[in-house]
């Protein structure tokens, strides 16, 4: 759809920007914190780029003041931060530990000084491993509870002050690498344990969501969802069906649980076909559909151009975590679809489709099939960056980049989708997860690399000042 003119960026728009505790805060083991299946995990030799964790990551949780100052000076409307469970409750139950609570109620206290609305992820993948060794982490019904606990802890003492909360973030990602993939921990390879952890990983989501309303804190609530859509390579009527497949077990088997409580028609009946499907018990259901979020989280990076896969067809290949440019090894599900490469959009050295539109199909598909207000809670372009002798870094490709998805937004919100705000991932630079230091998200240097910590120092690159102006413009000139 063309449009003549633009619609503008609605008055409170949320510009924002994100992070995760794991991969800023360092500090793993201090004032009381108790250790999380990625601090060991990150450990196994192999599993991460150079062997990098986030042991000091950029240090965030001793300089957080100097980073909320740059927020500030930017003119951020939101940021957006995960709580690292293991500062509230070291064992993921029990004590709770009023230091790890004091960083976080300083960290929100100096936002909101700063005017900039805290937005607070209660789950970004950094699990206690006290509950991992207790009882498996997802694959038990216990967590329901504990997550539950640890939840309400916070939405108590942060009650009026923090007004957007994210449940899950990325429960497609944590899932299928935690239990397929096995490139995230619990580092297991096996389909039944994955369905059934994700089972009660939604059950989580929705019992939080439940007590969320129960005690009537005031503000919105939804899970952040990894979306990015499905495209045909072509109008074969076999590889268009093979992109269906890929919507409905990659997007849609998650959403749809989200927004109406069921699970797809045709990936149960692949699960039952399969003898794959979780156990569900009386109730389960009943709350997963009275959990309905206030909005859909979107994390949006890239889209997925799908084939025909036959049942001996291609499997697990393999991810870029490298930076060399072309490493990906092709990957597919086998009866189902195999994801290839888009002839028409530029990749980024890690191999990721850039595709604005993409974004604006993105906000499209899931306004029209979920009826929510989208909160884009992620997006950004991971790439290597250069800090000049001078202390400047041009990152005009970033700048590029988030202009181009900027528009896109501008164009779904022109179309009629209600989207509350953007997060940009990320704030600062900061580990990524499997690929190190090197792949960089952030509108801020930190001068750091894999085997060097150096001094950690923060510089502003040129992204910092052009978005500092967008947002005083009420992205007007994009
Ligand atoms: C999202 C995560 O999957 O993408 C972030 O929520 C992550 O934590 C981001 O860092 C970018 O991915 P990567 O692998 O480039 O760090």
């Amino acid at each position: 759809m063309y449009h003549v003119e633009r619609k503008p960026f609605p008055k409170d728009f949320l510009w924002g920007s994100a992070s995760a505790a794991y991969q800023i805060e360092g500090a793993w083991d201090k004032d009381g914190k108790g250790p999380s299946i990625w601090d060991n995990f990150v450990r196994i030799e192999g599993k991460t780029f150079k062997g990098t964790n986030g042991d000091v990551a950029v240090d965030h949780y001793h300089r957080f003041k100097e980073d909320v100052a740059l927020m500030a000076e930017q003119g951020l409307k939101t940021y957006r931060f995960s709580v690292a469970w293991t500062r509230i409750l070291p064992n993921g139950r029990g004590e709770v530990n009023e230091k790890g609570l004091m960083f976080y109620e300083n960290l929100i206290d100096e936002l909101i000084a700063h005017k900039i609305e805290p937005m607070v992820t209660l789950y970004h993948w950094d699990l206690p491993q006290a509950l991992q060794n207790a009882y498996g982490g997802f694959e038990s019904r216990e967590i329901i509870e504990d997550f539950t606990n640890y939840a309400t802890i916070l939405f108590k003492r942060f009650a009026g002050k923090v007004k957007y909360w994210v449940t899950l973030n990325e429960q497609n990602i944590f899932i299928i690498h935690g239990y397929k993939l096995q490139n995230h921990p619990p580092n297991v390879n096996n389909a039944k344990r994955m369905f059934q952890a994700n089972h009660i990983a939604n059950l989580v989501n929705a019992s939080v969501i439940t007590k969320f309303r129960e005690l009537n804190i005031p503000g919105l609530i939804g899970p952040s969802f990894a979306y990015g859509p499905n495209y045909s390579i072509d109008s074969n009527p076999k590889n268009v069906l093979a992109a269906e497949n890929a919507e409905d077990f990659g997007a849609h088997f998650w959403m749809d649980v989200y927004r109406f409580g069921e699970y797809p028609i045709m990936v149960w009946q692949w699960l039952k076909d399969n003898n794959l499907t979780p156990e569900v018990l009386d109730g389960d259901m009943d709350l997963l559909k009275h959990a309905i979020p206030d909005f859909m989280g979107l994390n949006y990076y890239r889209t997925t151009v799908n084939a025909d896969n036959p049942l001996d067809g291609v499997g697990l290949g393999k991810i870029n975590t490298t930076g060399v440019k072309g490493s990906t090894v092709e990957s597919g599900e086998p009866g189902l679809y195999k994801h290839v490469s888009n002839p028409y959009t530029d990749k980024t050295n890690w191999d990721w489709d850039i595709d604005p539109t993409g974004l604006r199909i993105a906000l499209r598909r899931i306004a029209s099939r979920y009826r929510l207000p989208i909160l884009i809670t992620e997006n950004g372009l991971g790439e290597y960056d250069k800090l000049n002798d001078d202390c400047t870094i041009d990152d005009s490709y970033r700048i590029e980049y988030i202009r181009q998805h900027l528009v896109a937004i501008n164009d779904a919100i022109s179309d009629g989708v209600n989207v509350l705000g953007y997060c940009t991932w990320s704030f600062t630079d900061l580990l990524s997860w499997l690929n190190g230091y090197q792949k960089r998200y952030g509108f801020v240097y930190i001068d750091r690399d894999e085997l060097d910590e150096k001094e950690l120092k923060r510089y502003k690159k040129a992204s910092f000042y052009w978005y500092q102006q967008i947002i005083k413009e009420n992205g007007k000139q994009i």
